[in-house]
């Protein structure tokens, strides 16, 4: 896996892979759970790093999934945590699933059934998102990271629920880790590198 270049913000604005995967999700009457310009982020962040190993706590209709493995050429295995078992590989192609494993579990309990010595090189949170639940989540993931690994975090602005870009934020701060903030008109994304 390669080392995170400095992010080309152009990456937000310029067609992509991604797009016309999105022109079709955005008519699905249920919606997705990132804007265009974060799925874009998404891409270029696999496309980026060529992780092996991406752990996604909550995949959607397997939007985000898509994203990650469109722009992951080398990547060996994906597995989706999800309490919602129904419909979260929808969207993904039939030729990427060999590559997709889903665990049908919370998060806290996917993390207490994992080996200690287990890593990821790339891990999206965008499960639970009350602030203590978003809190393990990316403490777990932490623990389970590869040293050049990333995590991304989604809905990192303040909602009723909590301010998951704070915790973010404070989280990789103790873990010696940095942390950008890219918000583009949706929930936003956190990244921690
Ligand atoms: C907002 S959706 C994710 C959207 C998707 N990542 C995308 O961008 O296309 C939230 C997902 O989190 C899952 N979820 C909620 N609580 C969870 C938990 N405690 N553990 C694992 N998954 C959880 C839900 O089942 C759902 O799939």
């Amino acid at each position: 896996m390669g080392l995170l270049a400095p992010m080309d913000l152009r990456t937000l604005t310029e067609p992509s892979p991604i797009d016309p995967y999105f022109d079709r999700w955005s008519k699905r009457p249920d919606g997705v759970g990132c804007t265009l310009a974060e799925y874009r982020t998404l891409f270029s962040l696999a496309a980026n790093l060529q992780p092996r190993s991406i752990l996604e706590i909550g995949p959607g209709c397997g939007a985000s999934t898509m994203a990650f493995l469109l722009g992951s050429t080398t990547l060996e295995q994906l597995t989706q945590v999800t309490i919602h078992p129904d419909g979260c590989t929808e969207v993904v192609e039939p030729q990427f699933l060999p590559r997709v494993t889903t665990r049908v579990m919370t998060s806290d309990n996917f993390f207490e059934q994992l080996a200690p010595d287990v890593r990821f090189d790339l891990v999206f949170v965008d499960g639970d998102h009350r602030a203590l639940s978003a809190a393990r989540d990316i403490t777990n993931a932490l623990h389970h990271l590869q040293p050049a690994g990333v995590i991304v975090c989604h809905d990192i602005l303040p909602t009723c629920l909590g301010d998951i870009g704070v915790i973010a934020q404070d989280l990789a701060g103790r873990a010696g880790k940095q942390y950008t903030a890219l918000v583009t008109g949706g929930p936003g994304l956190g990244i921690i590198s």
